[in-house]
């Protein structure tokens, strides 16, 4: 692109609202973070439906392993189609469509007259978490400047956290009613608030200039606070275009090879290491525990809630001071030692108390570490043409990963015990620190772009040496 077109863009747009350009990246990510809100909303308030729909549909065991695994078979749908959909299409149509799927397919839930409409609603349910899933921080992360990048995508991560909590809630303040039904449909109204947000949000910058519409992409750099940066910015971004061909087959050149390794890595990691175990079973497990009375149970999950969602506003602040890499280190550390303690408490006499807190310590070295940290880091470390596809095959993964940890764990408890449960996942924990420690590079501070050139540098020492 000519010099002299990138300067017809015209003067910098006015500031939307008297924003500062700080706040105007907050509130979009903000906006966009709504994506993850509905991520976790819809993948938590099926555990405090399940015993009503159960009852209207005369389910049998079986059939209700097949009604709650469907959303996450249809997140696995979403995800491995979501990036090539967004690499076409551009990253705001996507989250807009994912957001109009939202509300249609969680009103049908809550509407569906038996157990295959209802199947069929959360898979398409389920299509649209994973598409969000990836977009989201993908979205937030092109749209960043490099300092504060970290936190912007983690908002996705404490949107998800907030989406958790905000489902106990709904479920517990319609259990009364028995209305399972209005405990789907309710994400109809975070659904709408993403639609017409996201009404109001420019295109990423970086997917513009990949196909080719680089005034628009000075434009919105600028829509989004930078000043004179916006042409560094854009040149930096045309800079690694050129060298990139856009095909799929670039994801496994030596160099891209490794970030493919590594969005893989993080992505099963931060499943095999027991998260959805809390957040899916939580009651089930303090019950096990020795919590006689439900309600105490649920104060108890309540509480893990809050700590999930505190702990994720810490990392934000910590994930551009501190990084990537020490938090992952430290948190699957914590996460280790907790889960052996979990597996230790299990072994003695009176077990609740114990329990308890190991799963609040887990909870608070997970949400300081691999939640925020693995989602930051796969929409960091893929190439800008093939970013969405790149997310694709980490998200992908990690769905599978969710959905293999979900079906099983419940299996795992009662033929291994809670005891021998729980320090596989500290052993998996510590194979994880070794992992981090040995592949996981910084992102901190550096740009996208700069991200991409470490690893083609490292492909070419690689080719170098081979
Ligand atoms: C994970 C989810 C998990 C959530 C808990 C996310 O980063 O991907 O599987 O339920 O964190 O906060």
């Amino acid at each position: 692109m000519p010099e002299s077109e990138l300067t017809t863009a015209g003067p910098p747009p006015a500031r939307r609202g008297g924003l500062s350009p700080q706040a105007t990246v907050i509130l979009t990510a903000s906006i966009a973070a709504l994506g993850g809100l509905l991520f976790g909303y819809d993948t938590s308030v099926i555990s405090g439906a399940m015993l009503f729909f159960q009852h209207t549909f005369h389910l049998t065991d079986v059939q209700l392993e097949w009604a709650v695994s469907a959303v996450l078979l249809g997140a696995m749908a979403g995800s491995a189609l979501g990036g090539r959909l967004t690499d076409l299409w551009g990253r705001r149509p996507v989250l807009m469509a994912t957001g109009v799927g939202f509300g249609i397919f969680s009103v049908w839930t809550g509407l569906s007259t038996g157990l295959p409409t209802f199947v069929i609603a959360r898979f398409l349910v389920g299509c649209c978490i994973g598409v969000a899933s990836l977009v989201t921080p993908l979205y937030i992360s092109e749209m960043a400047p490099a300092k504060i990048r970290g936190g912007l995508v983690s908002l996705n991560q404490l949107a998800i956290t907030v989406g958790i909590g905000v489902a106990y809630v709904v479920d517990y303040a319609l259990a009364g009613a028995k209305d399972w039904r209005m405990m789907f449909a309710s994400a109809v109204v975070p659904a709408v608030v993403l639609v017409v947000g996201m009404i109001f949000l420019p295109e990423s910058p970086r997917w513009l200039a990949k196909v080719g519409r680089l005034a628009e992409a000075l434009t919105n750099f600028r829509r989004l606070g930078r000043e004179q940066e916006a042409q560094i910015e854009l040149a930096d971004v045309e800079r690694v275009l050129h060298e990139e061909t856009g095909r799929f087959w670039d994801l496994f050149k030596p160099g891209f090879r490794t970030a493919v390794w590594i969005g893989i890595g993080l992505a099963i990691l931060q499943q095999i290491t027991g998260i959805n175990t809390i957040i899916y079973y939580a009651p089930d497990i303090l019950t096990r525990a020795g919590y006689s009375s439900a309600k105490a149970a649920i104060l108890a999950t309540v509480t893990i809630g809050i700590v999930n969602i505190l702990t994720t506003v810490l990392a934000i602040f910590l994930v551009d001071r501190v990084g990537r890499k020490p938090l992952l280190l430290v948190g699957t550390a914590g996460m280790a030692a907790s889960l052996a303690f979990i597996g230790y408490s299990f072994a003695q006499q009176a077990k609740g108390v114990g329990v308890f807190i190991g799963v609040l310590v887990y909870i608070f070295f997970f949400a300081v570490s691999l939640g925020p940290v693995v989602w930051l880091m796969i929409a960091e470390i893929y190439p800008t043409k093939i970013r969405g596809v790149g997310m694709s095959v980490a998200t992908f993964v990690e769905w599978g990963a969710n959905f293999v940890v979900a079906v099983t764990f419940l299996s795992l408890l009662n033929w291994a015990g809670a005891v021998h449960t729980f320090w596989l996942f500290a052993v998996l924990s510590v194979l994880g620190l070794i992992f981090c420690w040995l592949v996981i590079p910084e992102t901190k501070g550096k740009s996208l772009e700069q991200i991409e050139e470490d690893f083609r540098r490292l492909g070419r020492r690689r080719g170098a040496r081979a």
